[in-house]
């Protein structure tokens, strides 16, 4: 850690995904009828350096649009936040676009940046210091999916609490583990709190196929590199040649789905544990929930929250909704 920044995060409240978990939850995964792997595994240091390129690609559109909303609508963002407010970020990546609202919010307070990712979110941490030199910071390292308190910082003043979970990342979630999340972050902001979210939004199919089997291999290659994580800090036996990226539309429960397909029959081992596969049967790892504006509304009411304003693009392609914690 750079002697700069050293001073300016606050100690690091760690509570990163223990390898046991992982282990648990891979061989509870394997183990169900059509199997699955949580898709928070999906972001080691690799995987989250793969995911930042799929941002870039030319057929993901969510990344680059929601900027252009922010960038759009920052001072509306600075307003219904007032005075110092106090940044909540989950799941805080690389920290590219809380830097847009960092710069316009009037005399942030503190910047507490929720990530499971632990030495990409201290990476990110550090970058920010050095261009927010005035800004306390307070890193968490923790699965948001799981309840976990904040680091209190009893020095500082703050205005209103602004939560910002941006990138549709709430997407992952299903509906009901959206209203989950929603409400908790909810009692951990308090009433009167703001939350910023970036929701995607349900589109022409081919548009959105397009965005998760792009033609240069980068999300096939996001997929894969869970197995790849297995092999490594499990001890699994996967031969990522058997097996193929696929990304698929769930009409009835709107969302993108990817899987990992066995391109035969094989066993595989994890440790001590066999799991047998048949030729086309799939790992589920990741689901991508697509909305409409009012659908999410209604979902963010359900949460406990106002809705207050949203932006889209003149496509309709993503939104950004402002709620407010009753
Ligand atoms: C980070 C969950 C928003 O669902 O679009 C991108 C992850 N997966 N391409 C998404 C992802 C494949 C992304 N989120």
């Amino acid at each position: 850690m750079s002697k700069r920044s050293e001073n300016r995060l606050a100690d690091i409240q760690d509570l990163e995904p223990s390898l046991e978990e992982f282990r648990t939850s891979v061989v509870d995964g394997l183990s169900s009828p059509q199997k699955t792997l949580p898709c928070k595994f999906l972001y080691d240091e690799r995987g989250s350096q793969i995911f930042d390129d799929i941002c870039d690609l030319p057929e993901y559109y969510p990344t680059r649009t929601e900027r252009r909303i922010l960038e759009r609508h920052a001072r509306d963002i600075a307003t219904l936040a007032g005075p110092q407010p106090r940044l909540i970020e989950f799941g805080s990546g690389a920290g590219t676009k809380v830097r847009l609202l960092l710069r316009a919010l009037d005399r942030p307070a503190a910047y507490l940046p929720v990530e499971i990712s632990r030495e990409y979110m201290i990476a990110a941490a550090e970058d920010l210091a050095e261009s927010f030199p005035e800004l306390r910071i307070a890193p968490v390292c923790a699965d948001y999916t799981e309840p976990f308190t904040l680091p209190e910082l009893p020095d500082i003043d703050h205005g209103t609490t602004m939560g910002f979970f941006p990138g549709s990342t709430i997407g992952n979630f299903t509906r009901a583990e959206a209203v989950d999340f929603l409400s908790v972050t909810r009692n951990l902001m308090g009433p009167g709190a703001i939350m910023i979210v970036g929701v995607d939004l349900v589109k022409d199919l081919d548009v959105l196929r397009a965005a998760y089997n792009d033609a240069a291999g980068v999300t096939a290659a996001f997929n894969l590199n869970l197995l790849r994580r297995i092999n490594r800090e499990l001890g699994g036996t996967f031969d990522l040649s058997t097996f193929r990226h696929d990304a698929r539309w769930n009409a009835e429960l709107e969302r993108i789905e990817m899987h990992l397909v066995s391109l035969r029959e094989q066993e595989v081992a994890v440790g001590t544990l066999r799991f047998n596969f048949q030729e086309g049967e799939t790992i589920h790892t990741e689901s991508s929930h697509k909305y409409r504006l009012d659908g999410f509304g209604e979902l963010a009411r359900e949460a406990g929250y106002e809705p207050v304003e949203v932006w889209t693009d003149d496509k309709q392609l993503f939104s950004v909704h402002a709620l407010r914690t009753l």
